[in-house]
């Protein structure tokens, strides 16, 4: 599992604290779903991974509305990935009956989570002029 970390810091305290909470909902899932103990818990997991998925979308806007603010010259480009990613989320679906629904559900967040990992990198980390 990914943490955040300080390589991932723009600098825009409200862009970094929505960050973290991305990597904390994700941490969320996948120690739901390595709980043992935890009875229905594919439910619960699905329930978490839409709760990022929401909170993706949100921080999406927030962070869009920052490169504007900013006259961002590449803010067109930037908004095409977050778009992108919206997309393709939207369209896994997550109540998909598998014969192993702890490794598809693994797989998934592993998608989501390096996709944000990758995106803050190589994208997010430009807006900072970093
Ligand atoms: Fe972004």
């Amino acid at each position: 599992m990914i943490k955040w970390n300080s390589k991932y810091e723009l600098g825009i305290p409200h862009i970094d604290e929505q960050h973290q909470k991305l990597f904390q909902i994700a941490d969320e899932a996948f120690r739901t779903l390595r709980d043992p103990f935890l009875v229905d818990k594919y439910d619960k997991v699905v329930n978490v991974i839409e709760e990022l998925q929401e909170y993706a979308v949100y921080h999406f806007r927030a962070e869009e509305q920052y490169m504007q603010e900013t006259r961002y010259p590449r803010f067109l480009s930037h908004k095409v990935e977050h778009d992108d990613f919206i997309k393709e989320v939207s369209n896994i679906n997550l109540r998909a009956v598998d014969e192993d629904p702890e490794g598809y559900l693994v797989n998934i967040l592993d998608f989501v989570v390096g996709w944000i990992s990758n995106h803050i990198l190589n994208s997010d980390l430009k807006i900072a002029g970093k």
